[in-house]
């Protein structure tokens, strides 16, 4: 059987809800824009996705290498806030790749 390498998979609780959703690599600019579109959810994401705003903040679990690194307006935003724990993360610095796939994550109330 073929499988789909594009294909990505990711377990969401939001709101004590558990949700499962399929992607496909590239699909959105990156996991806030999926995330806000399959959820409906208000008030996320609210720069647009340029790592200011923090209202995108996750905590991600199970991803897989080390290609999604902070970068810096993430770094700081975190940091001001905080959060140093590399697993509390903004959703619009995460790109959808392959590196993600089968991840688990659960979106934060601030
Ligand atoms: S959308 Fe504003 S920090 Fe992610």
């Amino acid at each position: 059987m073929k499988t789909n390498k594009n294909k990505i998979c990711l377990s969401v609780v939001e709101n004590n809800i558990n949700h499962s959703i399929e992607t496909y690599v590239h699909e959105y600019p990156n996991l806030m824009f999926l995330l806000r579109d399959k959820l409906l959810l208000d008030d996320f994401g609210e720069c647009g996705g340029v790592g200011r705003c923090a209202t995108c903040i996750i905590e991600i679990k199970g991803v897989k290498g080390d290609s999604i690194i902070k970068e810096r307006n993430e770094h700081t935003t975190l940091s001001k806030m905080g959060y140093i724990d590399t697993t509390i993360r903004l959703s619009c610095q995460l790109y959808l790749n392959n590196d993600i796939d089968g991840s688990q994550i659960e979106i934060l109330d601030l």
